[in-house]
């Protein structure tokens, strides 16, 4: 009979090299979380009780991918030896015994940022080799997990299993209460398509299926800095029409697309009169965050626009600027966009994505099959997609 689940530590994911703001973060949100064993990509807290209080554990976060309660961790020489060892945790016991775990989540913390020599987010040949040796020692009567990447429904409790080193692995579990605790790390299945002209594709599609945004078919939507053309191209596939503003040149791919019109202008110099019929608004500007805000501003409080809601991107220079974080949410609060959310997203860059709506009863369920951007056709990183550049 195994003793009931009480945890006293958790783990989060995040960037590689975001460690130090998720603690800094984490501090201000959840004081009696303390940081304890961390690596890179990786972070570990120690509360001063245990959990009781299970259903929905999350460590709240714009920088923690994921999140959940930790089980222990083991320690092998090869897969085998630390999947059987995963089995044999007595915590992982005590999580079956009170929970009821019906999927698992194997991946490896990043080795390095997004985008840098060609990695994504994802999953990797030493998460693909710790989940065929967890499943090949999982007990008969565990439920069967549907091999490969997947999404896991909502609301389900999921065992976490955390490649930190090949030889040490981290052991935890969590619920699927909101759409990234439903990916594996937090991070969404999606692929970068043959026809991407820049990884901004990967990080508009991670955008537009964080945030749900309620945008339709043929609507309209400008992007600010919009060159070359990845993430608008991930807003045509969503099919939206698109308006780009950028004095840079767009790919020709996207010149061709009588569904894309390039204003080739700064925003400052971009004649309004050509926003009048968008619904949505994007921005990605190589600019200070404060920048990024002013050509938003002037463009979504012009009289007789009406921007349903927003996904920006701003940019961190500075790790530092995080401090200004509820001055820059404040702000777009201020133009009439009451649920203004932030995530780092997994394809995110030194940078954080927000979404805005102009009220939280915007936000609608997605359809996952109607509405979820392309997945990974491969499972693995065998062949990282090459970095394009943004
Ligand atoms: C990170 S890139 C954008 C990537 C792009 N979203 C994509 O999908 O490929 C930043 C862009 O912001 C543009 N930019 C910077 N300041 C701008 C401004 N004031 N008005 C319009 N575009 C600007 C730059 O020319 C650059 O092309």
């Amino acid at each position: 009979m195994s003793s009931p689940l009480a945890p006293q530590f958790a783990f989060a994911a995040c960037q590689h090299g975001a460690e130090a703001v998720l603690k800094t973060d984490l501090a201000k949100r959840a004081p009696t979380w303390r940081p304890a064993f961390s690596r890179p990509g990786f972070v570990t807290f120690k509360n001063e009780q245990p959990v009781t209080k299970l259903d929905g554990f999350q460590l709240s976060s714009a920088f923690a991918r994921t999140s959940g309660l930790s089980l222990g961790s083991v320690e092998g020489e090869t897969p085998a030896e630390l999947a059987a060892a995963v089995w044999q945790l007595p915590e992982v016991a005590a999580a079956r015994a009170t929970v009821r775990l019906i999927d698992w989540h194997v991946w490896q913390r990043d080795v390095v940022a997004p985008g840098e020599r060609g990695f994504e987010p994802g999953p990797t040949p030493a998460s693909q080799e710790a989940e065929a040796a967890l499943r090949a020692a999982a007990p008969e009567d565990f439920p069967e997990v549907a091999p490969g990447p997947h999404v896991t429904p909502r609301n389900r409790w999921v065992l976490d299993v955390i490649v930190v080193e090949p030889n040490h692995w981290w052991v935890g579990c969590h619920y699927s209460a909101s759409r990234p605790a439903c990916w594996p790390g937090g991070v969404p299945p999606i692929e970068l398509p043959e026809h991407a002209v820049s990884r901004a594709y990967l990080k508009m599609s991670e955008a537009l299926w964080w945030s749900a945004l309620p945008a339709s078919r043929g609507e309209q939507v400008v992007e600010l800095g919009c060159a070359p053309g990845g993430a608008s191209q991930a807003l045509l596939d969503a099919g939206l029409l698109v308006i780009g503003v950028d004095p840079a040149r767009v790919a020709v791919e996207l010149q061709e697309n009588p569904l894309f019109q390039h204003v080739c202008r700064r925003v400052s110099e971009a004649p309004r009169s050509l926003f009048k019929e968008a619904r949505w608004l994007t921005a990605d500007m190589n600019v200070a965050p404060a920048y990024t805000l002013d050509a938003v501003e002037s463009v979504v409080t012009q009289p007789g626009m009406h921007v349903r809601g927003m996904l920006l991107t701003l940019k961190l220079p500075e790790w530092q600027l995080v401090e200004e974080l509820p001055n820059y949410l404040a702000r777009i609060q201020s133009w009439g966009y009451r649920d203004v959310r932030v995530r780092q997203l997994a394809f995110n860059r030194q940078e954080l994505c927000v979404a805005a709506l102009r009220s939280r009863g915007q936000r609608r369920v997605q359809r996952e099959s109607r509405r979820r951007p392309r997945q990974r056709a491969d499972d693995r990183h065998s062949t990282p997609p090459k970095p394009l550049g943004e």
